[in-house]
């Protein structure tokens, strides 16, 4: 076990390299984090550079980000924005979303992400889809009890064709002895949703193995 934790640290040192090199604000914003006691618990680079790729992928201009904690995969998923596009990012501890403030400054990025401090339940319900339209990209990343919740709120605020994009669903939802673990709640309702087309992908973290629940949204009369 312990050799085969080594081997994934060195799969994903490899793709990272190549792939999701940190410049000196995703570098300093890690290092922000550390400073301010905050919990090793962003996405790695590899996963950052995976949500930016999507985020492409879709021409994504309208983002929305559930758990900002320092700004870090805030950083990866704001840089594949178009000089207009904008992302939301929700964090209910309002000394980390001023550490995140300060670390999208440094990335240059403080005019395209605006965080939002409250209960994410609570800002999200005060979200309405506004004349700018829908968001392209939801990422859930906050308290995992809530997913299903932030589910079902976030749902009707993202356009078709756009994404639904779960953190840390996969170690939990199968090896957590909690049965009832909230990730393992989420993957079901995901899985169960008309309107939603999905895969669990692993992703590589530097302690080992994780996952991203990627979702497409879709009109139910268009599912396969
Ligand atoms: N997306 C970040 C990591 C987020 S960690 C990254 O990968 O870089 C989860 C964050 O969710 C923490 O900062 C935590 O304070 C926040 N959080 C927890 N419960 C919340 C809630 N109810 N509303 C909003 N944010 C919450
Ligand atoms: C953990 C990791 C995360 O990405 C997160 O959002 C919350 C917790 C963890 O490793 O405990
Ligand atoms: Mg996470």
């Amino acid at each position: 076990m312990a050799e085969q934790r080594s081997v994934l640290k060195e799969y994903d040192r490899y793709i990272s390299a190549l792939f999701a090199a940190e410049d000196n604000a995703l570098h300093s914003a890690r290092e922000e984090m550390l400073r301010e006691d905050m919990p090793e618990i962003s996405v790695s680079a590899s996963e950052g550079k995976l949500l930016q790729v999507l985020a492409r992928i879709i021409g994504a201009r309208r983002i929305l980000e559930i758990g900002t904690l320092g700004g870090y995969s805030t950083i990866w998923l704001a840089r594949a924005l178009p000089p207009e596009g904008k992302l939301i990012s929700l964090e209910i501890d309002a000394r980390y979303a001023e550490v995140a403030r300060r670390n999208l400054k440094r990335a240059g990025l403080e005019e395209k992400v605006e965080v939002r401090v409250g209960p994410a339940l609570e800002s999200l319900s005060r979200l309405k889809v506004t004349a700018e339209g829908a968001f392209d990209l939801v990422f859930i990343d906050a308290d995992k009890e809530a997913y299903v919740n932030y589910l079902r709120q976030a749902m009707p605020l993202v356009r078709e064709g756009g994404l639904v994009l779960g953190d840390n669903t996969l170690p939990d939802a199968v090896l957590d002895p909690a049965a009832e673990s909230g990730t393992k709640r989420y993957n079901a309702a995901v899985s169960a949703h008309p309107d939603l087309d999905s895969i669990l992908v692993p992703v590589l973290r530097g302690k080992g193995i994780d996952g991203l629940l990627i979702s497409v949204k879709q009109s139910s009369a268009l599912k396969t």
